[in-house]
């Protein structure tokens, strides 16, 4: 969406950034301003400072500053447009979208109010749970019995649903509206159309947004009875492949202690939380998502992936790995906790102790390790057979990390490995890659769902990307500065040509890349704070103030100029790989009907298009 910059100077005056602030960190005042513990990095002192007259959080000690709408992106890790509708929505104000048609607006705003009554409806349920768990001495022996203190269950607002089918009509006085049904509180019976409690007689665990609403709920039996956990339905406000539970909770433990840890169960999280882990999260019951990874690597760096001793568990970390793949790039760093098998984080903590376990993470094992274990599996690499076998299995794992010097060392390890010269790996990778693509019109290959980069990016060195003529890289850098979110509308081949120009170009092309899978799209005022005191700062303020710096004008004529360049852009580079294929054309087929691809493609490509979508 697209939001006028008068918007936001109205919502930068309406909102108090001490308020906004004070709802995640506590605040003291002192003197002018206002003092806290940062969190966004462990100390024990505060330095970390909010002045209400300049509306400005700042931290004495680890030098992170900004706005009310930077704060929410930094702290709650919410994207730029997410952290104005959140302010926004506080304030009584609701969002303007240049693009959006009235319709379109009126159906977001149906959307955000619809969601906004669920949380509301939820957030009253365990509230009620928490009070009914003070009351309930069975339920308190239970967590009492499993190591949980007062504190702790406190913390994250443990509760306990009560026996009996319609507990929850002594909350809501209007046990038969449909929210409660919607919200997956209340269950209606198919044949009588009467309704019951979902939850009944379980310790309740609630799951938070990464805003701190309660958007569903665990619960667990308190003794052996089937099912052990119970959870939320899917909902307009809850869905399981992008939640995490304990998210919320474990924010400023992640900064603090600088990784986060990612475990399977509620109790894990809850149990570690106990013993000085306060950084854990689990999946809700499913297998871990690149869409948890994504989430994660929000607010951390590194990220440690704790798994159970037993086969389910490899399963799970085998899954865990192709979610974390795409993301580890050289910055970030990913490891593998295997337990013994007796055990699961919980159990583990409380046999072995905080140390225990604290030396457990340190000898985790880095995804580098773990990617040349899990293709290994079941190979003798004694034998030409089992290394052909253990790097056929190893190809699309490496094939799914970024582009960076993380991937290039794995080739090498691989090749090592496969008994190989790492050219050859990379020539016969290429070439797969390139028979693959020949065989897919449009070059595209997909592998698992996943687009797959094109072959011209990871050709042997001896190919290096083509530097494109300087004004056209420049514009297409700048429009990309101006609109970033036209980034996610180019494919994957043309992102890759675009991040594989030269330096300042090229990387400054990644930045952008990774800020938009982090934050989403970000107006240039916001890329330029960010930019400050990085290598390509630069060459991005010499784009966006240089006399060619005017991208306004229709969005559709922006598109189009883009879509333009590089269209031309990848025409030559085409074009560049036609010319090496020709010597080859001659004695091998597949280099021709490469070539003949190439040039159909690059003919389409030359096309006049403006129009034609
Ligand atoms: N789970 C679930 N439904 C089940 C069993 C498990 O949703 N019937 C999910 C829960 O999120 C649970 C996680 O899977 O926390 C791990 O399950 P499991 O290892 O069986 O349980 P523990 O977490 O070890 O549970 P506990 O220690 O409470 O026995
Ligand atoms: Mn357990």
């Amino acid at each position: 969406m697209s939001i006028p910059q008068s918007f936001i100077q109205e919502l930068l005056a309406r909102v108090d950034v001490v308020e906004v602030v004070g709802r995640h960190v506590q605040l003291k005042k002192s003197g002018a301003n206002y003092m806290g513990l940062c969190p966004f990095h462990g100390e024990k002192s505060p330095s970390f400072s909010v002045s209400p007259s300049k509306q400005f959080f700042h931290c004495f000690g680890c030098g992170k500053n900004g706005n009310a709408i930077g704060f929410l992106m930094e702290h709650a890790g919410m994207g730029f447009v997410e952290a104005v509708q959140d302010l926004a929505q506080g304030a009584g104000l609701s969002v303007p979208d240049e693009r959006a048609s009235p319709a379109e607006r009126a159906h977001a705003a149906e959307q955000r109010r619809q969601q906004a009554t669920l949380a509301d409806v939820l957030e009253q349920a365990a509230r009620a749970w928490q009070q009914r768990l003070r009351e309930a001495p069975q339920a308190i022996d239970y967590l009492k019995g499993r190591g949980v203190s007062g504190q702790i269950a406190k913390r994250y607002g443990l509760g306990y649903a009560p026996e009996g089918w319609h507990g929850l009509a002594s909350v809501f006085a209007e046990y038969d509206s449909p929210l409660l049904v919607e919200a997956g509180l209340v269950l209606v019976n198919e044949e009588d159309g009467r309704r019951y409690d979902r939850f009944r007689h379980r310790v309740m665990f609630p799951i938070r947004n990464v805003r701190g609403e309660c958007i569903a709920f665990g619960g667990r039996v308190l003794g052996d009875d089937k099912p052990k956990y119970l959870n939320s339905p899917e909902t307009p406000v809850f869905h399981k492949g992008q939640e995490l539970y304990g998210l919320y909770e474990a924010r400023t433990a992640m900064r603090a202690m600088g990784y986060a840890l990612v475990t399977e169960g509620y109790m894990d999280v809850v149990a570690l939380a106990q013993r000085g882990f306060a950084n854990a999260v689990a999946t809700l019951g499913t297998a871990c998502t690149a869409e948890h990874v994504h989430k994660l690597f929000r607010f951390t760096d590194a990220v440690v992936f704790s798994f159970d001793g037993d086969a389910a568990g490899r399963r799970a970390a085998r899954k865990a790995l192709a979610a974390a793949l795409p993301y580890a790039s050289d910055t970030r760093s990913v490891k593998f906790l295997f337990l013994p098998p007796e055990h699961d984080p919980d159990s583990f903590i409380r046999a072995h102790g905080h140390d225990g376990f604290e030396r457990a993470v340190q000898d985790a094992l880095p995804l580098s390790r773990f990617l040349v274990d899990a293709a290994r599996e079941d190979c003798d690499l004694a034998t030409a057979e089992g290394r052909s076998h253990m790097l056929s299995n190893a190809r699309d794992l490496w094939a799914a990390l970024p582009d960076g010097v993380l991937k290039r060392q794995m080739l090498g390890e691989l090749a090592q490995q496969g008994q190989l010269p790492v050219p050859d790996l990379a020539a016969l990778w290429a070439q797969a890659a390139a028979a693959q693509a020949a065989r897919q019109p449009g070059g595209e290959g997909r592998v698992e769902g996943r687009p797959r980069r094109s072959t011209s990016r990871w050709n042997p060195p001896a190919q290096p990307p083509r530097p494109q003529p300087a004004r056209r890289i420049d514009h297409a850098t700048r429009l990309l500065l101006s609109n970033m979110r036209f980034l996610e509308e180019l494919t994957h081949e043309e992102q890759a040509l675009l991040r594989g120009q030269p330096a300042p170009h090229g990387p400054l092309i990644v930045w952008l890349e990774s800020r938009l899978h982090e934050h989403g799209p970000q107006p240039w005022a916001v890329l330029r704070e960010a930019l400050a005191g990085h290598e390509c700062q630069a060459l991005a303020e010499r784009l966006m103030t240089g006399s060619h710096a005017q991208t306004e004008g229709d969005e559709a004529e922006l598109r189009w100029e883009l879509r333009d360049l590089v269209n031309r852009m990848l025409a030559e580079a085409i074009q560049h790989e036609q010319n090496a294929l020709i010597a080859l054309a001659a004695h091998e087929p597949e280099a021709l009907a490469r070539y003949r691809m190439l040039q159909e493609r690059r003919l389409a490509l030359q096309k006049p298009r403006r129009g034609a979508a």
